[in-house]
């Protein structure tokens, strides 16, 4: 008998072709594991020619670096690069059966992107966020099938970190969850079942964890003291961690948990200026800069 909650593994749809929504970093990571771990076409689309091209840069970067290392042949090495391609257009979904998107992480922009997929694909496609915190129900509820939208949300660097929190929103239906976990399994990932609530299980942890770090800053510790207090304990110093999630979404992270859950959370002001002024702060500890 299944668990409660989880998916009819036979409701699973088979996944022949994947869309992509947004070619910047997160997205031609995801680009990349598609590819390799499915071996089916991924199209990718952004919004101009030259984040486009960037994507699809990063994808054979990574497979000339796989061929490099000897992980795999040229054989291989082609087919996969032949698998992605990019395009300012959404008409390449239109086949597609499994569609994620990796926008600016902001609701309108991403229920914008899913309207116009919406229009593209069939009414079976399923819409996969990967949002780190946003709701699901809320991002599906403009659309004509809402029951086709998941949360489908991976970890930096998405090659290595094994989770991946698999969020049914309130319509989600059984087979797109079906679809979602047998996806998740084709990739390799440990997928966990997760509420729809902010910044779901692992960011809202992690935002617990962070918010102290940047609270122990902010009191006036140098950042490679608080950095050097984790040795040993987790695996990256957190404030390097802060620089390869990106400055913009660890605040945003810390924002949105404040707001659902106040002061258990910590939005750190002094971030918060850093990256509305856009200037190098701590975190460019992870370009090797001289900390301030
Ligand atoms: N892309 C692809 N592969 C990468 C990579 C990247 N960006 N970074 C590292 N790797 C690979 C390396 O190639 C190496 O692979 P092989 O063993 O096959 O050669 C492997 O990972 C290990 O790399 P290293 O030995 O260089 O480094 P490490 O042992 O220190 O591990 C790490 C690197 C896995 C990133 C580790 O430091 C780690 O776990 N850091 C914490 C990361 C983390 O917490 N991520 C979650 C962030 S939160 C988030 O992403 C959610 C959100 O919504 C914001």
């Amino acid at each position: 008998k299944r668990p409660a909650g989880a998916p009819d593994k036979a409701l699973a749809r088979k996944v022949t072709k994947v869309g992509i929504i947004g070619a910047g970093l997160m997205a031609s990571q995801l680009a990349m594991l598609f590819a390799r771990s499915l071996g089916v076409p991924v199209v990718m689309t952004d919004l101009d020619e030259d984040r486009v091209a960037k994507g699809v840069g990063y994808v054979h970067g990574e497979v000339d670096g796989l061929l490099a290392k000897g992980r795999i042949g040229q054989d291989k090495a082609n087919f996969l690069k032949g698998l992605v391609t990019g395009s300012t257009s959404k008409d390449g979904f239109a086949d597609a059966d499994f569609v994620i998107e990796a926008v600016f992480e902001e609701m309108a922009v991403k229920q914008q992107v899913f309207a116009e997929v919406e229009a593209v694909v069939s009414s079976e496609c399923v819409l996969a966020t990967n949002t780190s915190s946003l709701s699901i129900t809320q991002m599906a509820s403009e659309l004509e099938h809402p029951e086709r939208v998941v949360g489908f949300h991976f970890f930096n660097p998405v090659a290595v970190m094994p989770l991946l929190e698999i969020i049914p929103g309130e319509k989600t239906d059984d087979a797109t969850l079906a679809t979602a976990f047998a996806t998740g399994k084709g990739l390799k990932k440990t997928t966990i079942l997760v509420k729809d609530s902010p910044s779901f299980i692992t960011n809202r942890l992690l935002g617990r964890f962070m918010g102290e770090f940047s609270r122990i800053v902010d009191e006036g510790t140098p950042v490679q003291v608080a950095d050097r207090a984790v040795a040993g304990l987790a695996p990256m110093p957190p404030f390097v961690l802060m620089g390869l999630v990106g400055p913009a979404i660890a605040l945003h992270n810390s924002q949105t948990l404040v707001r659902a859950f106040g002061d258990r959370f910590y939005a750190s002001p002094s971030l918060e200026a850093m990256v509305a002024a856009r200037k190098p702060g701590y975190y460019t500890v992870v370009d090797g800069v001289q900390v301030p």
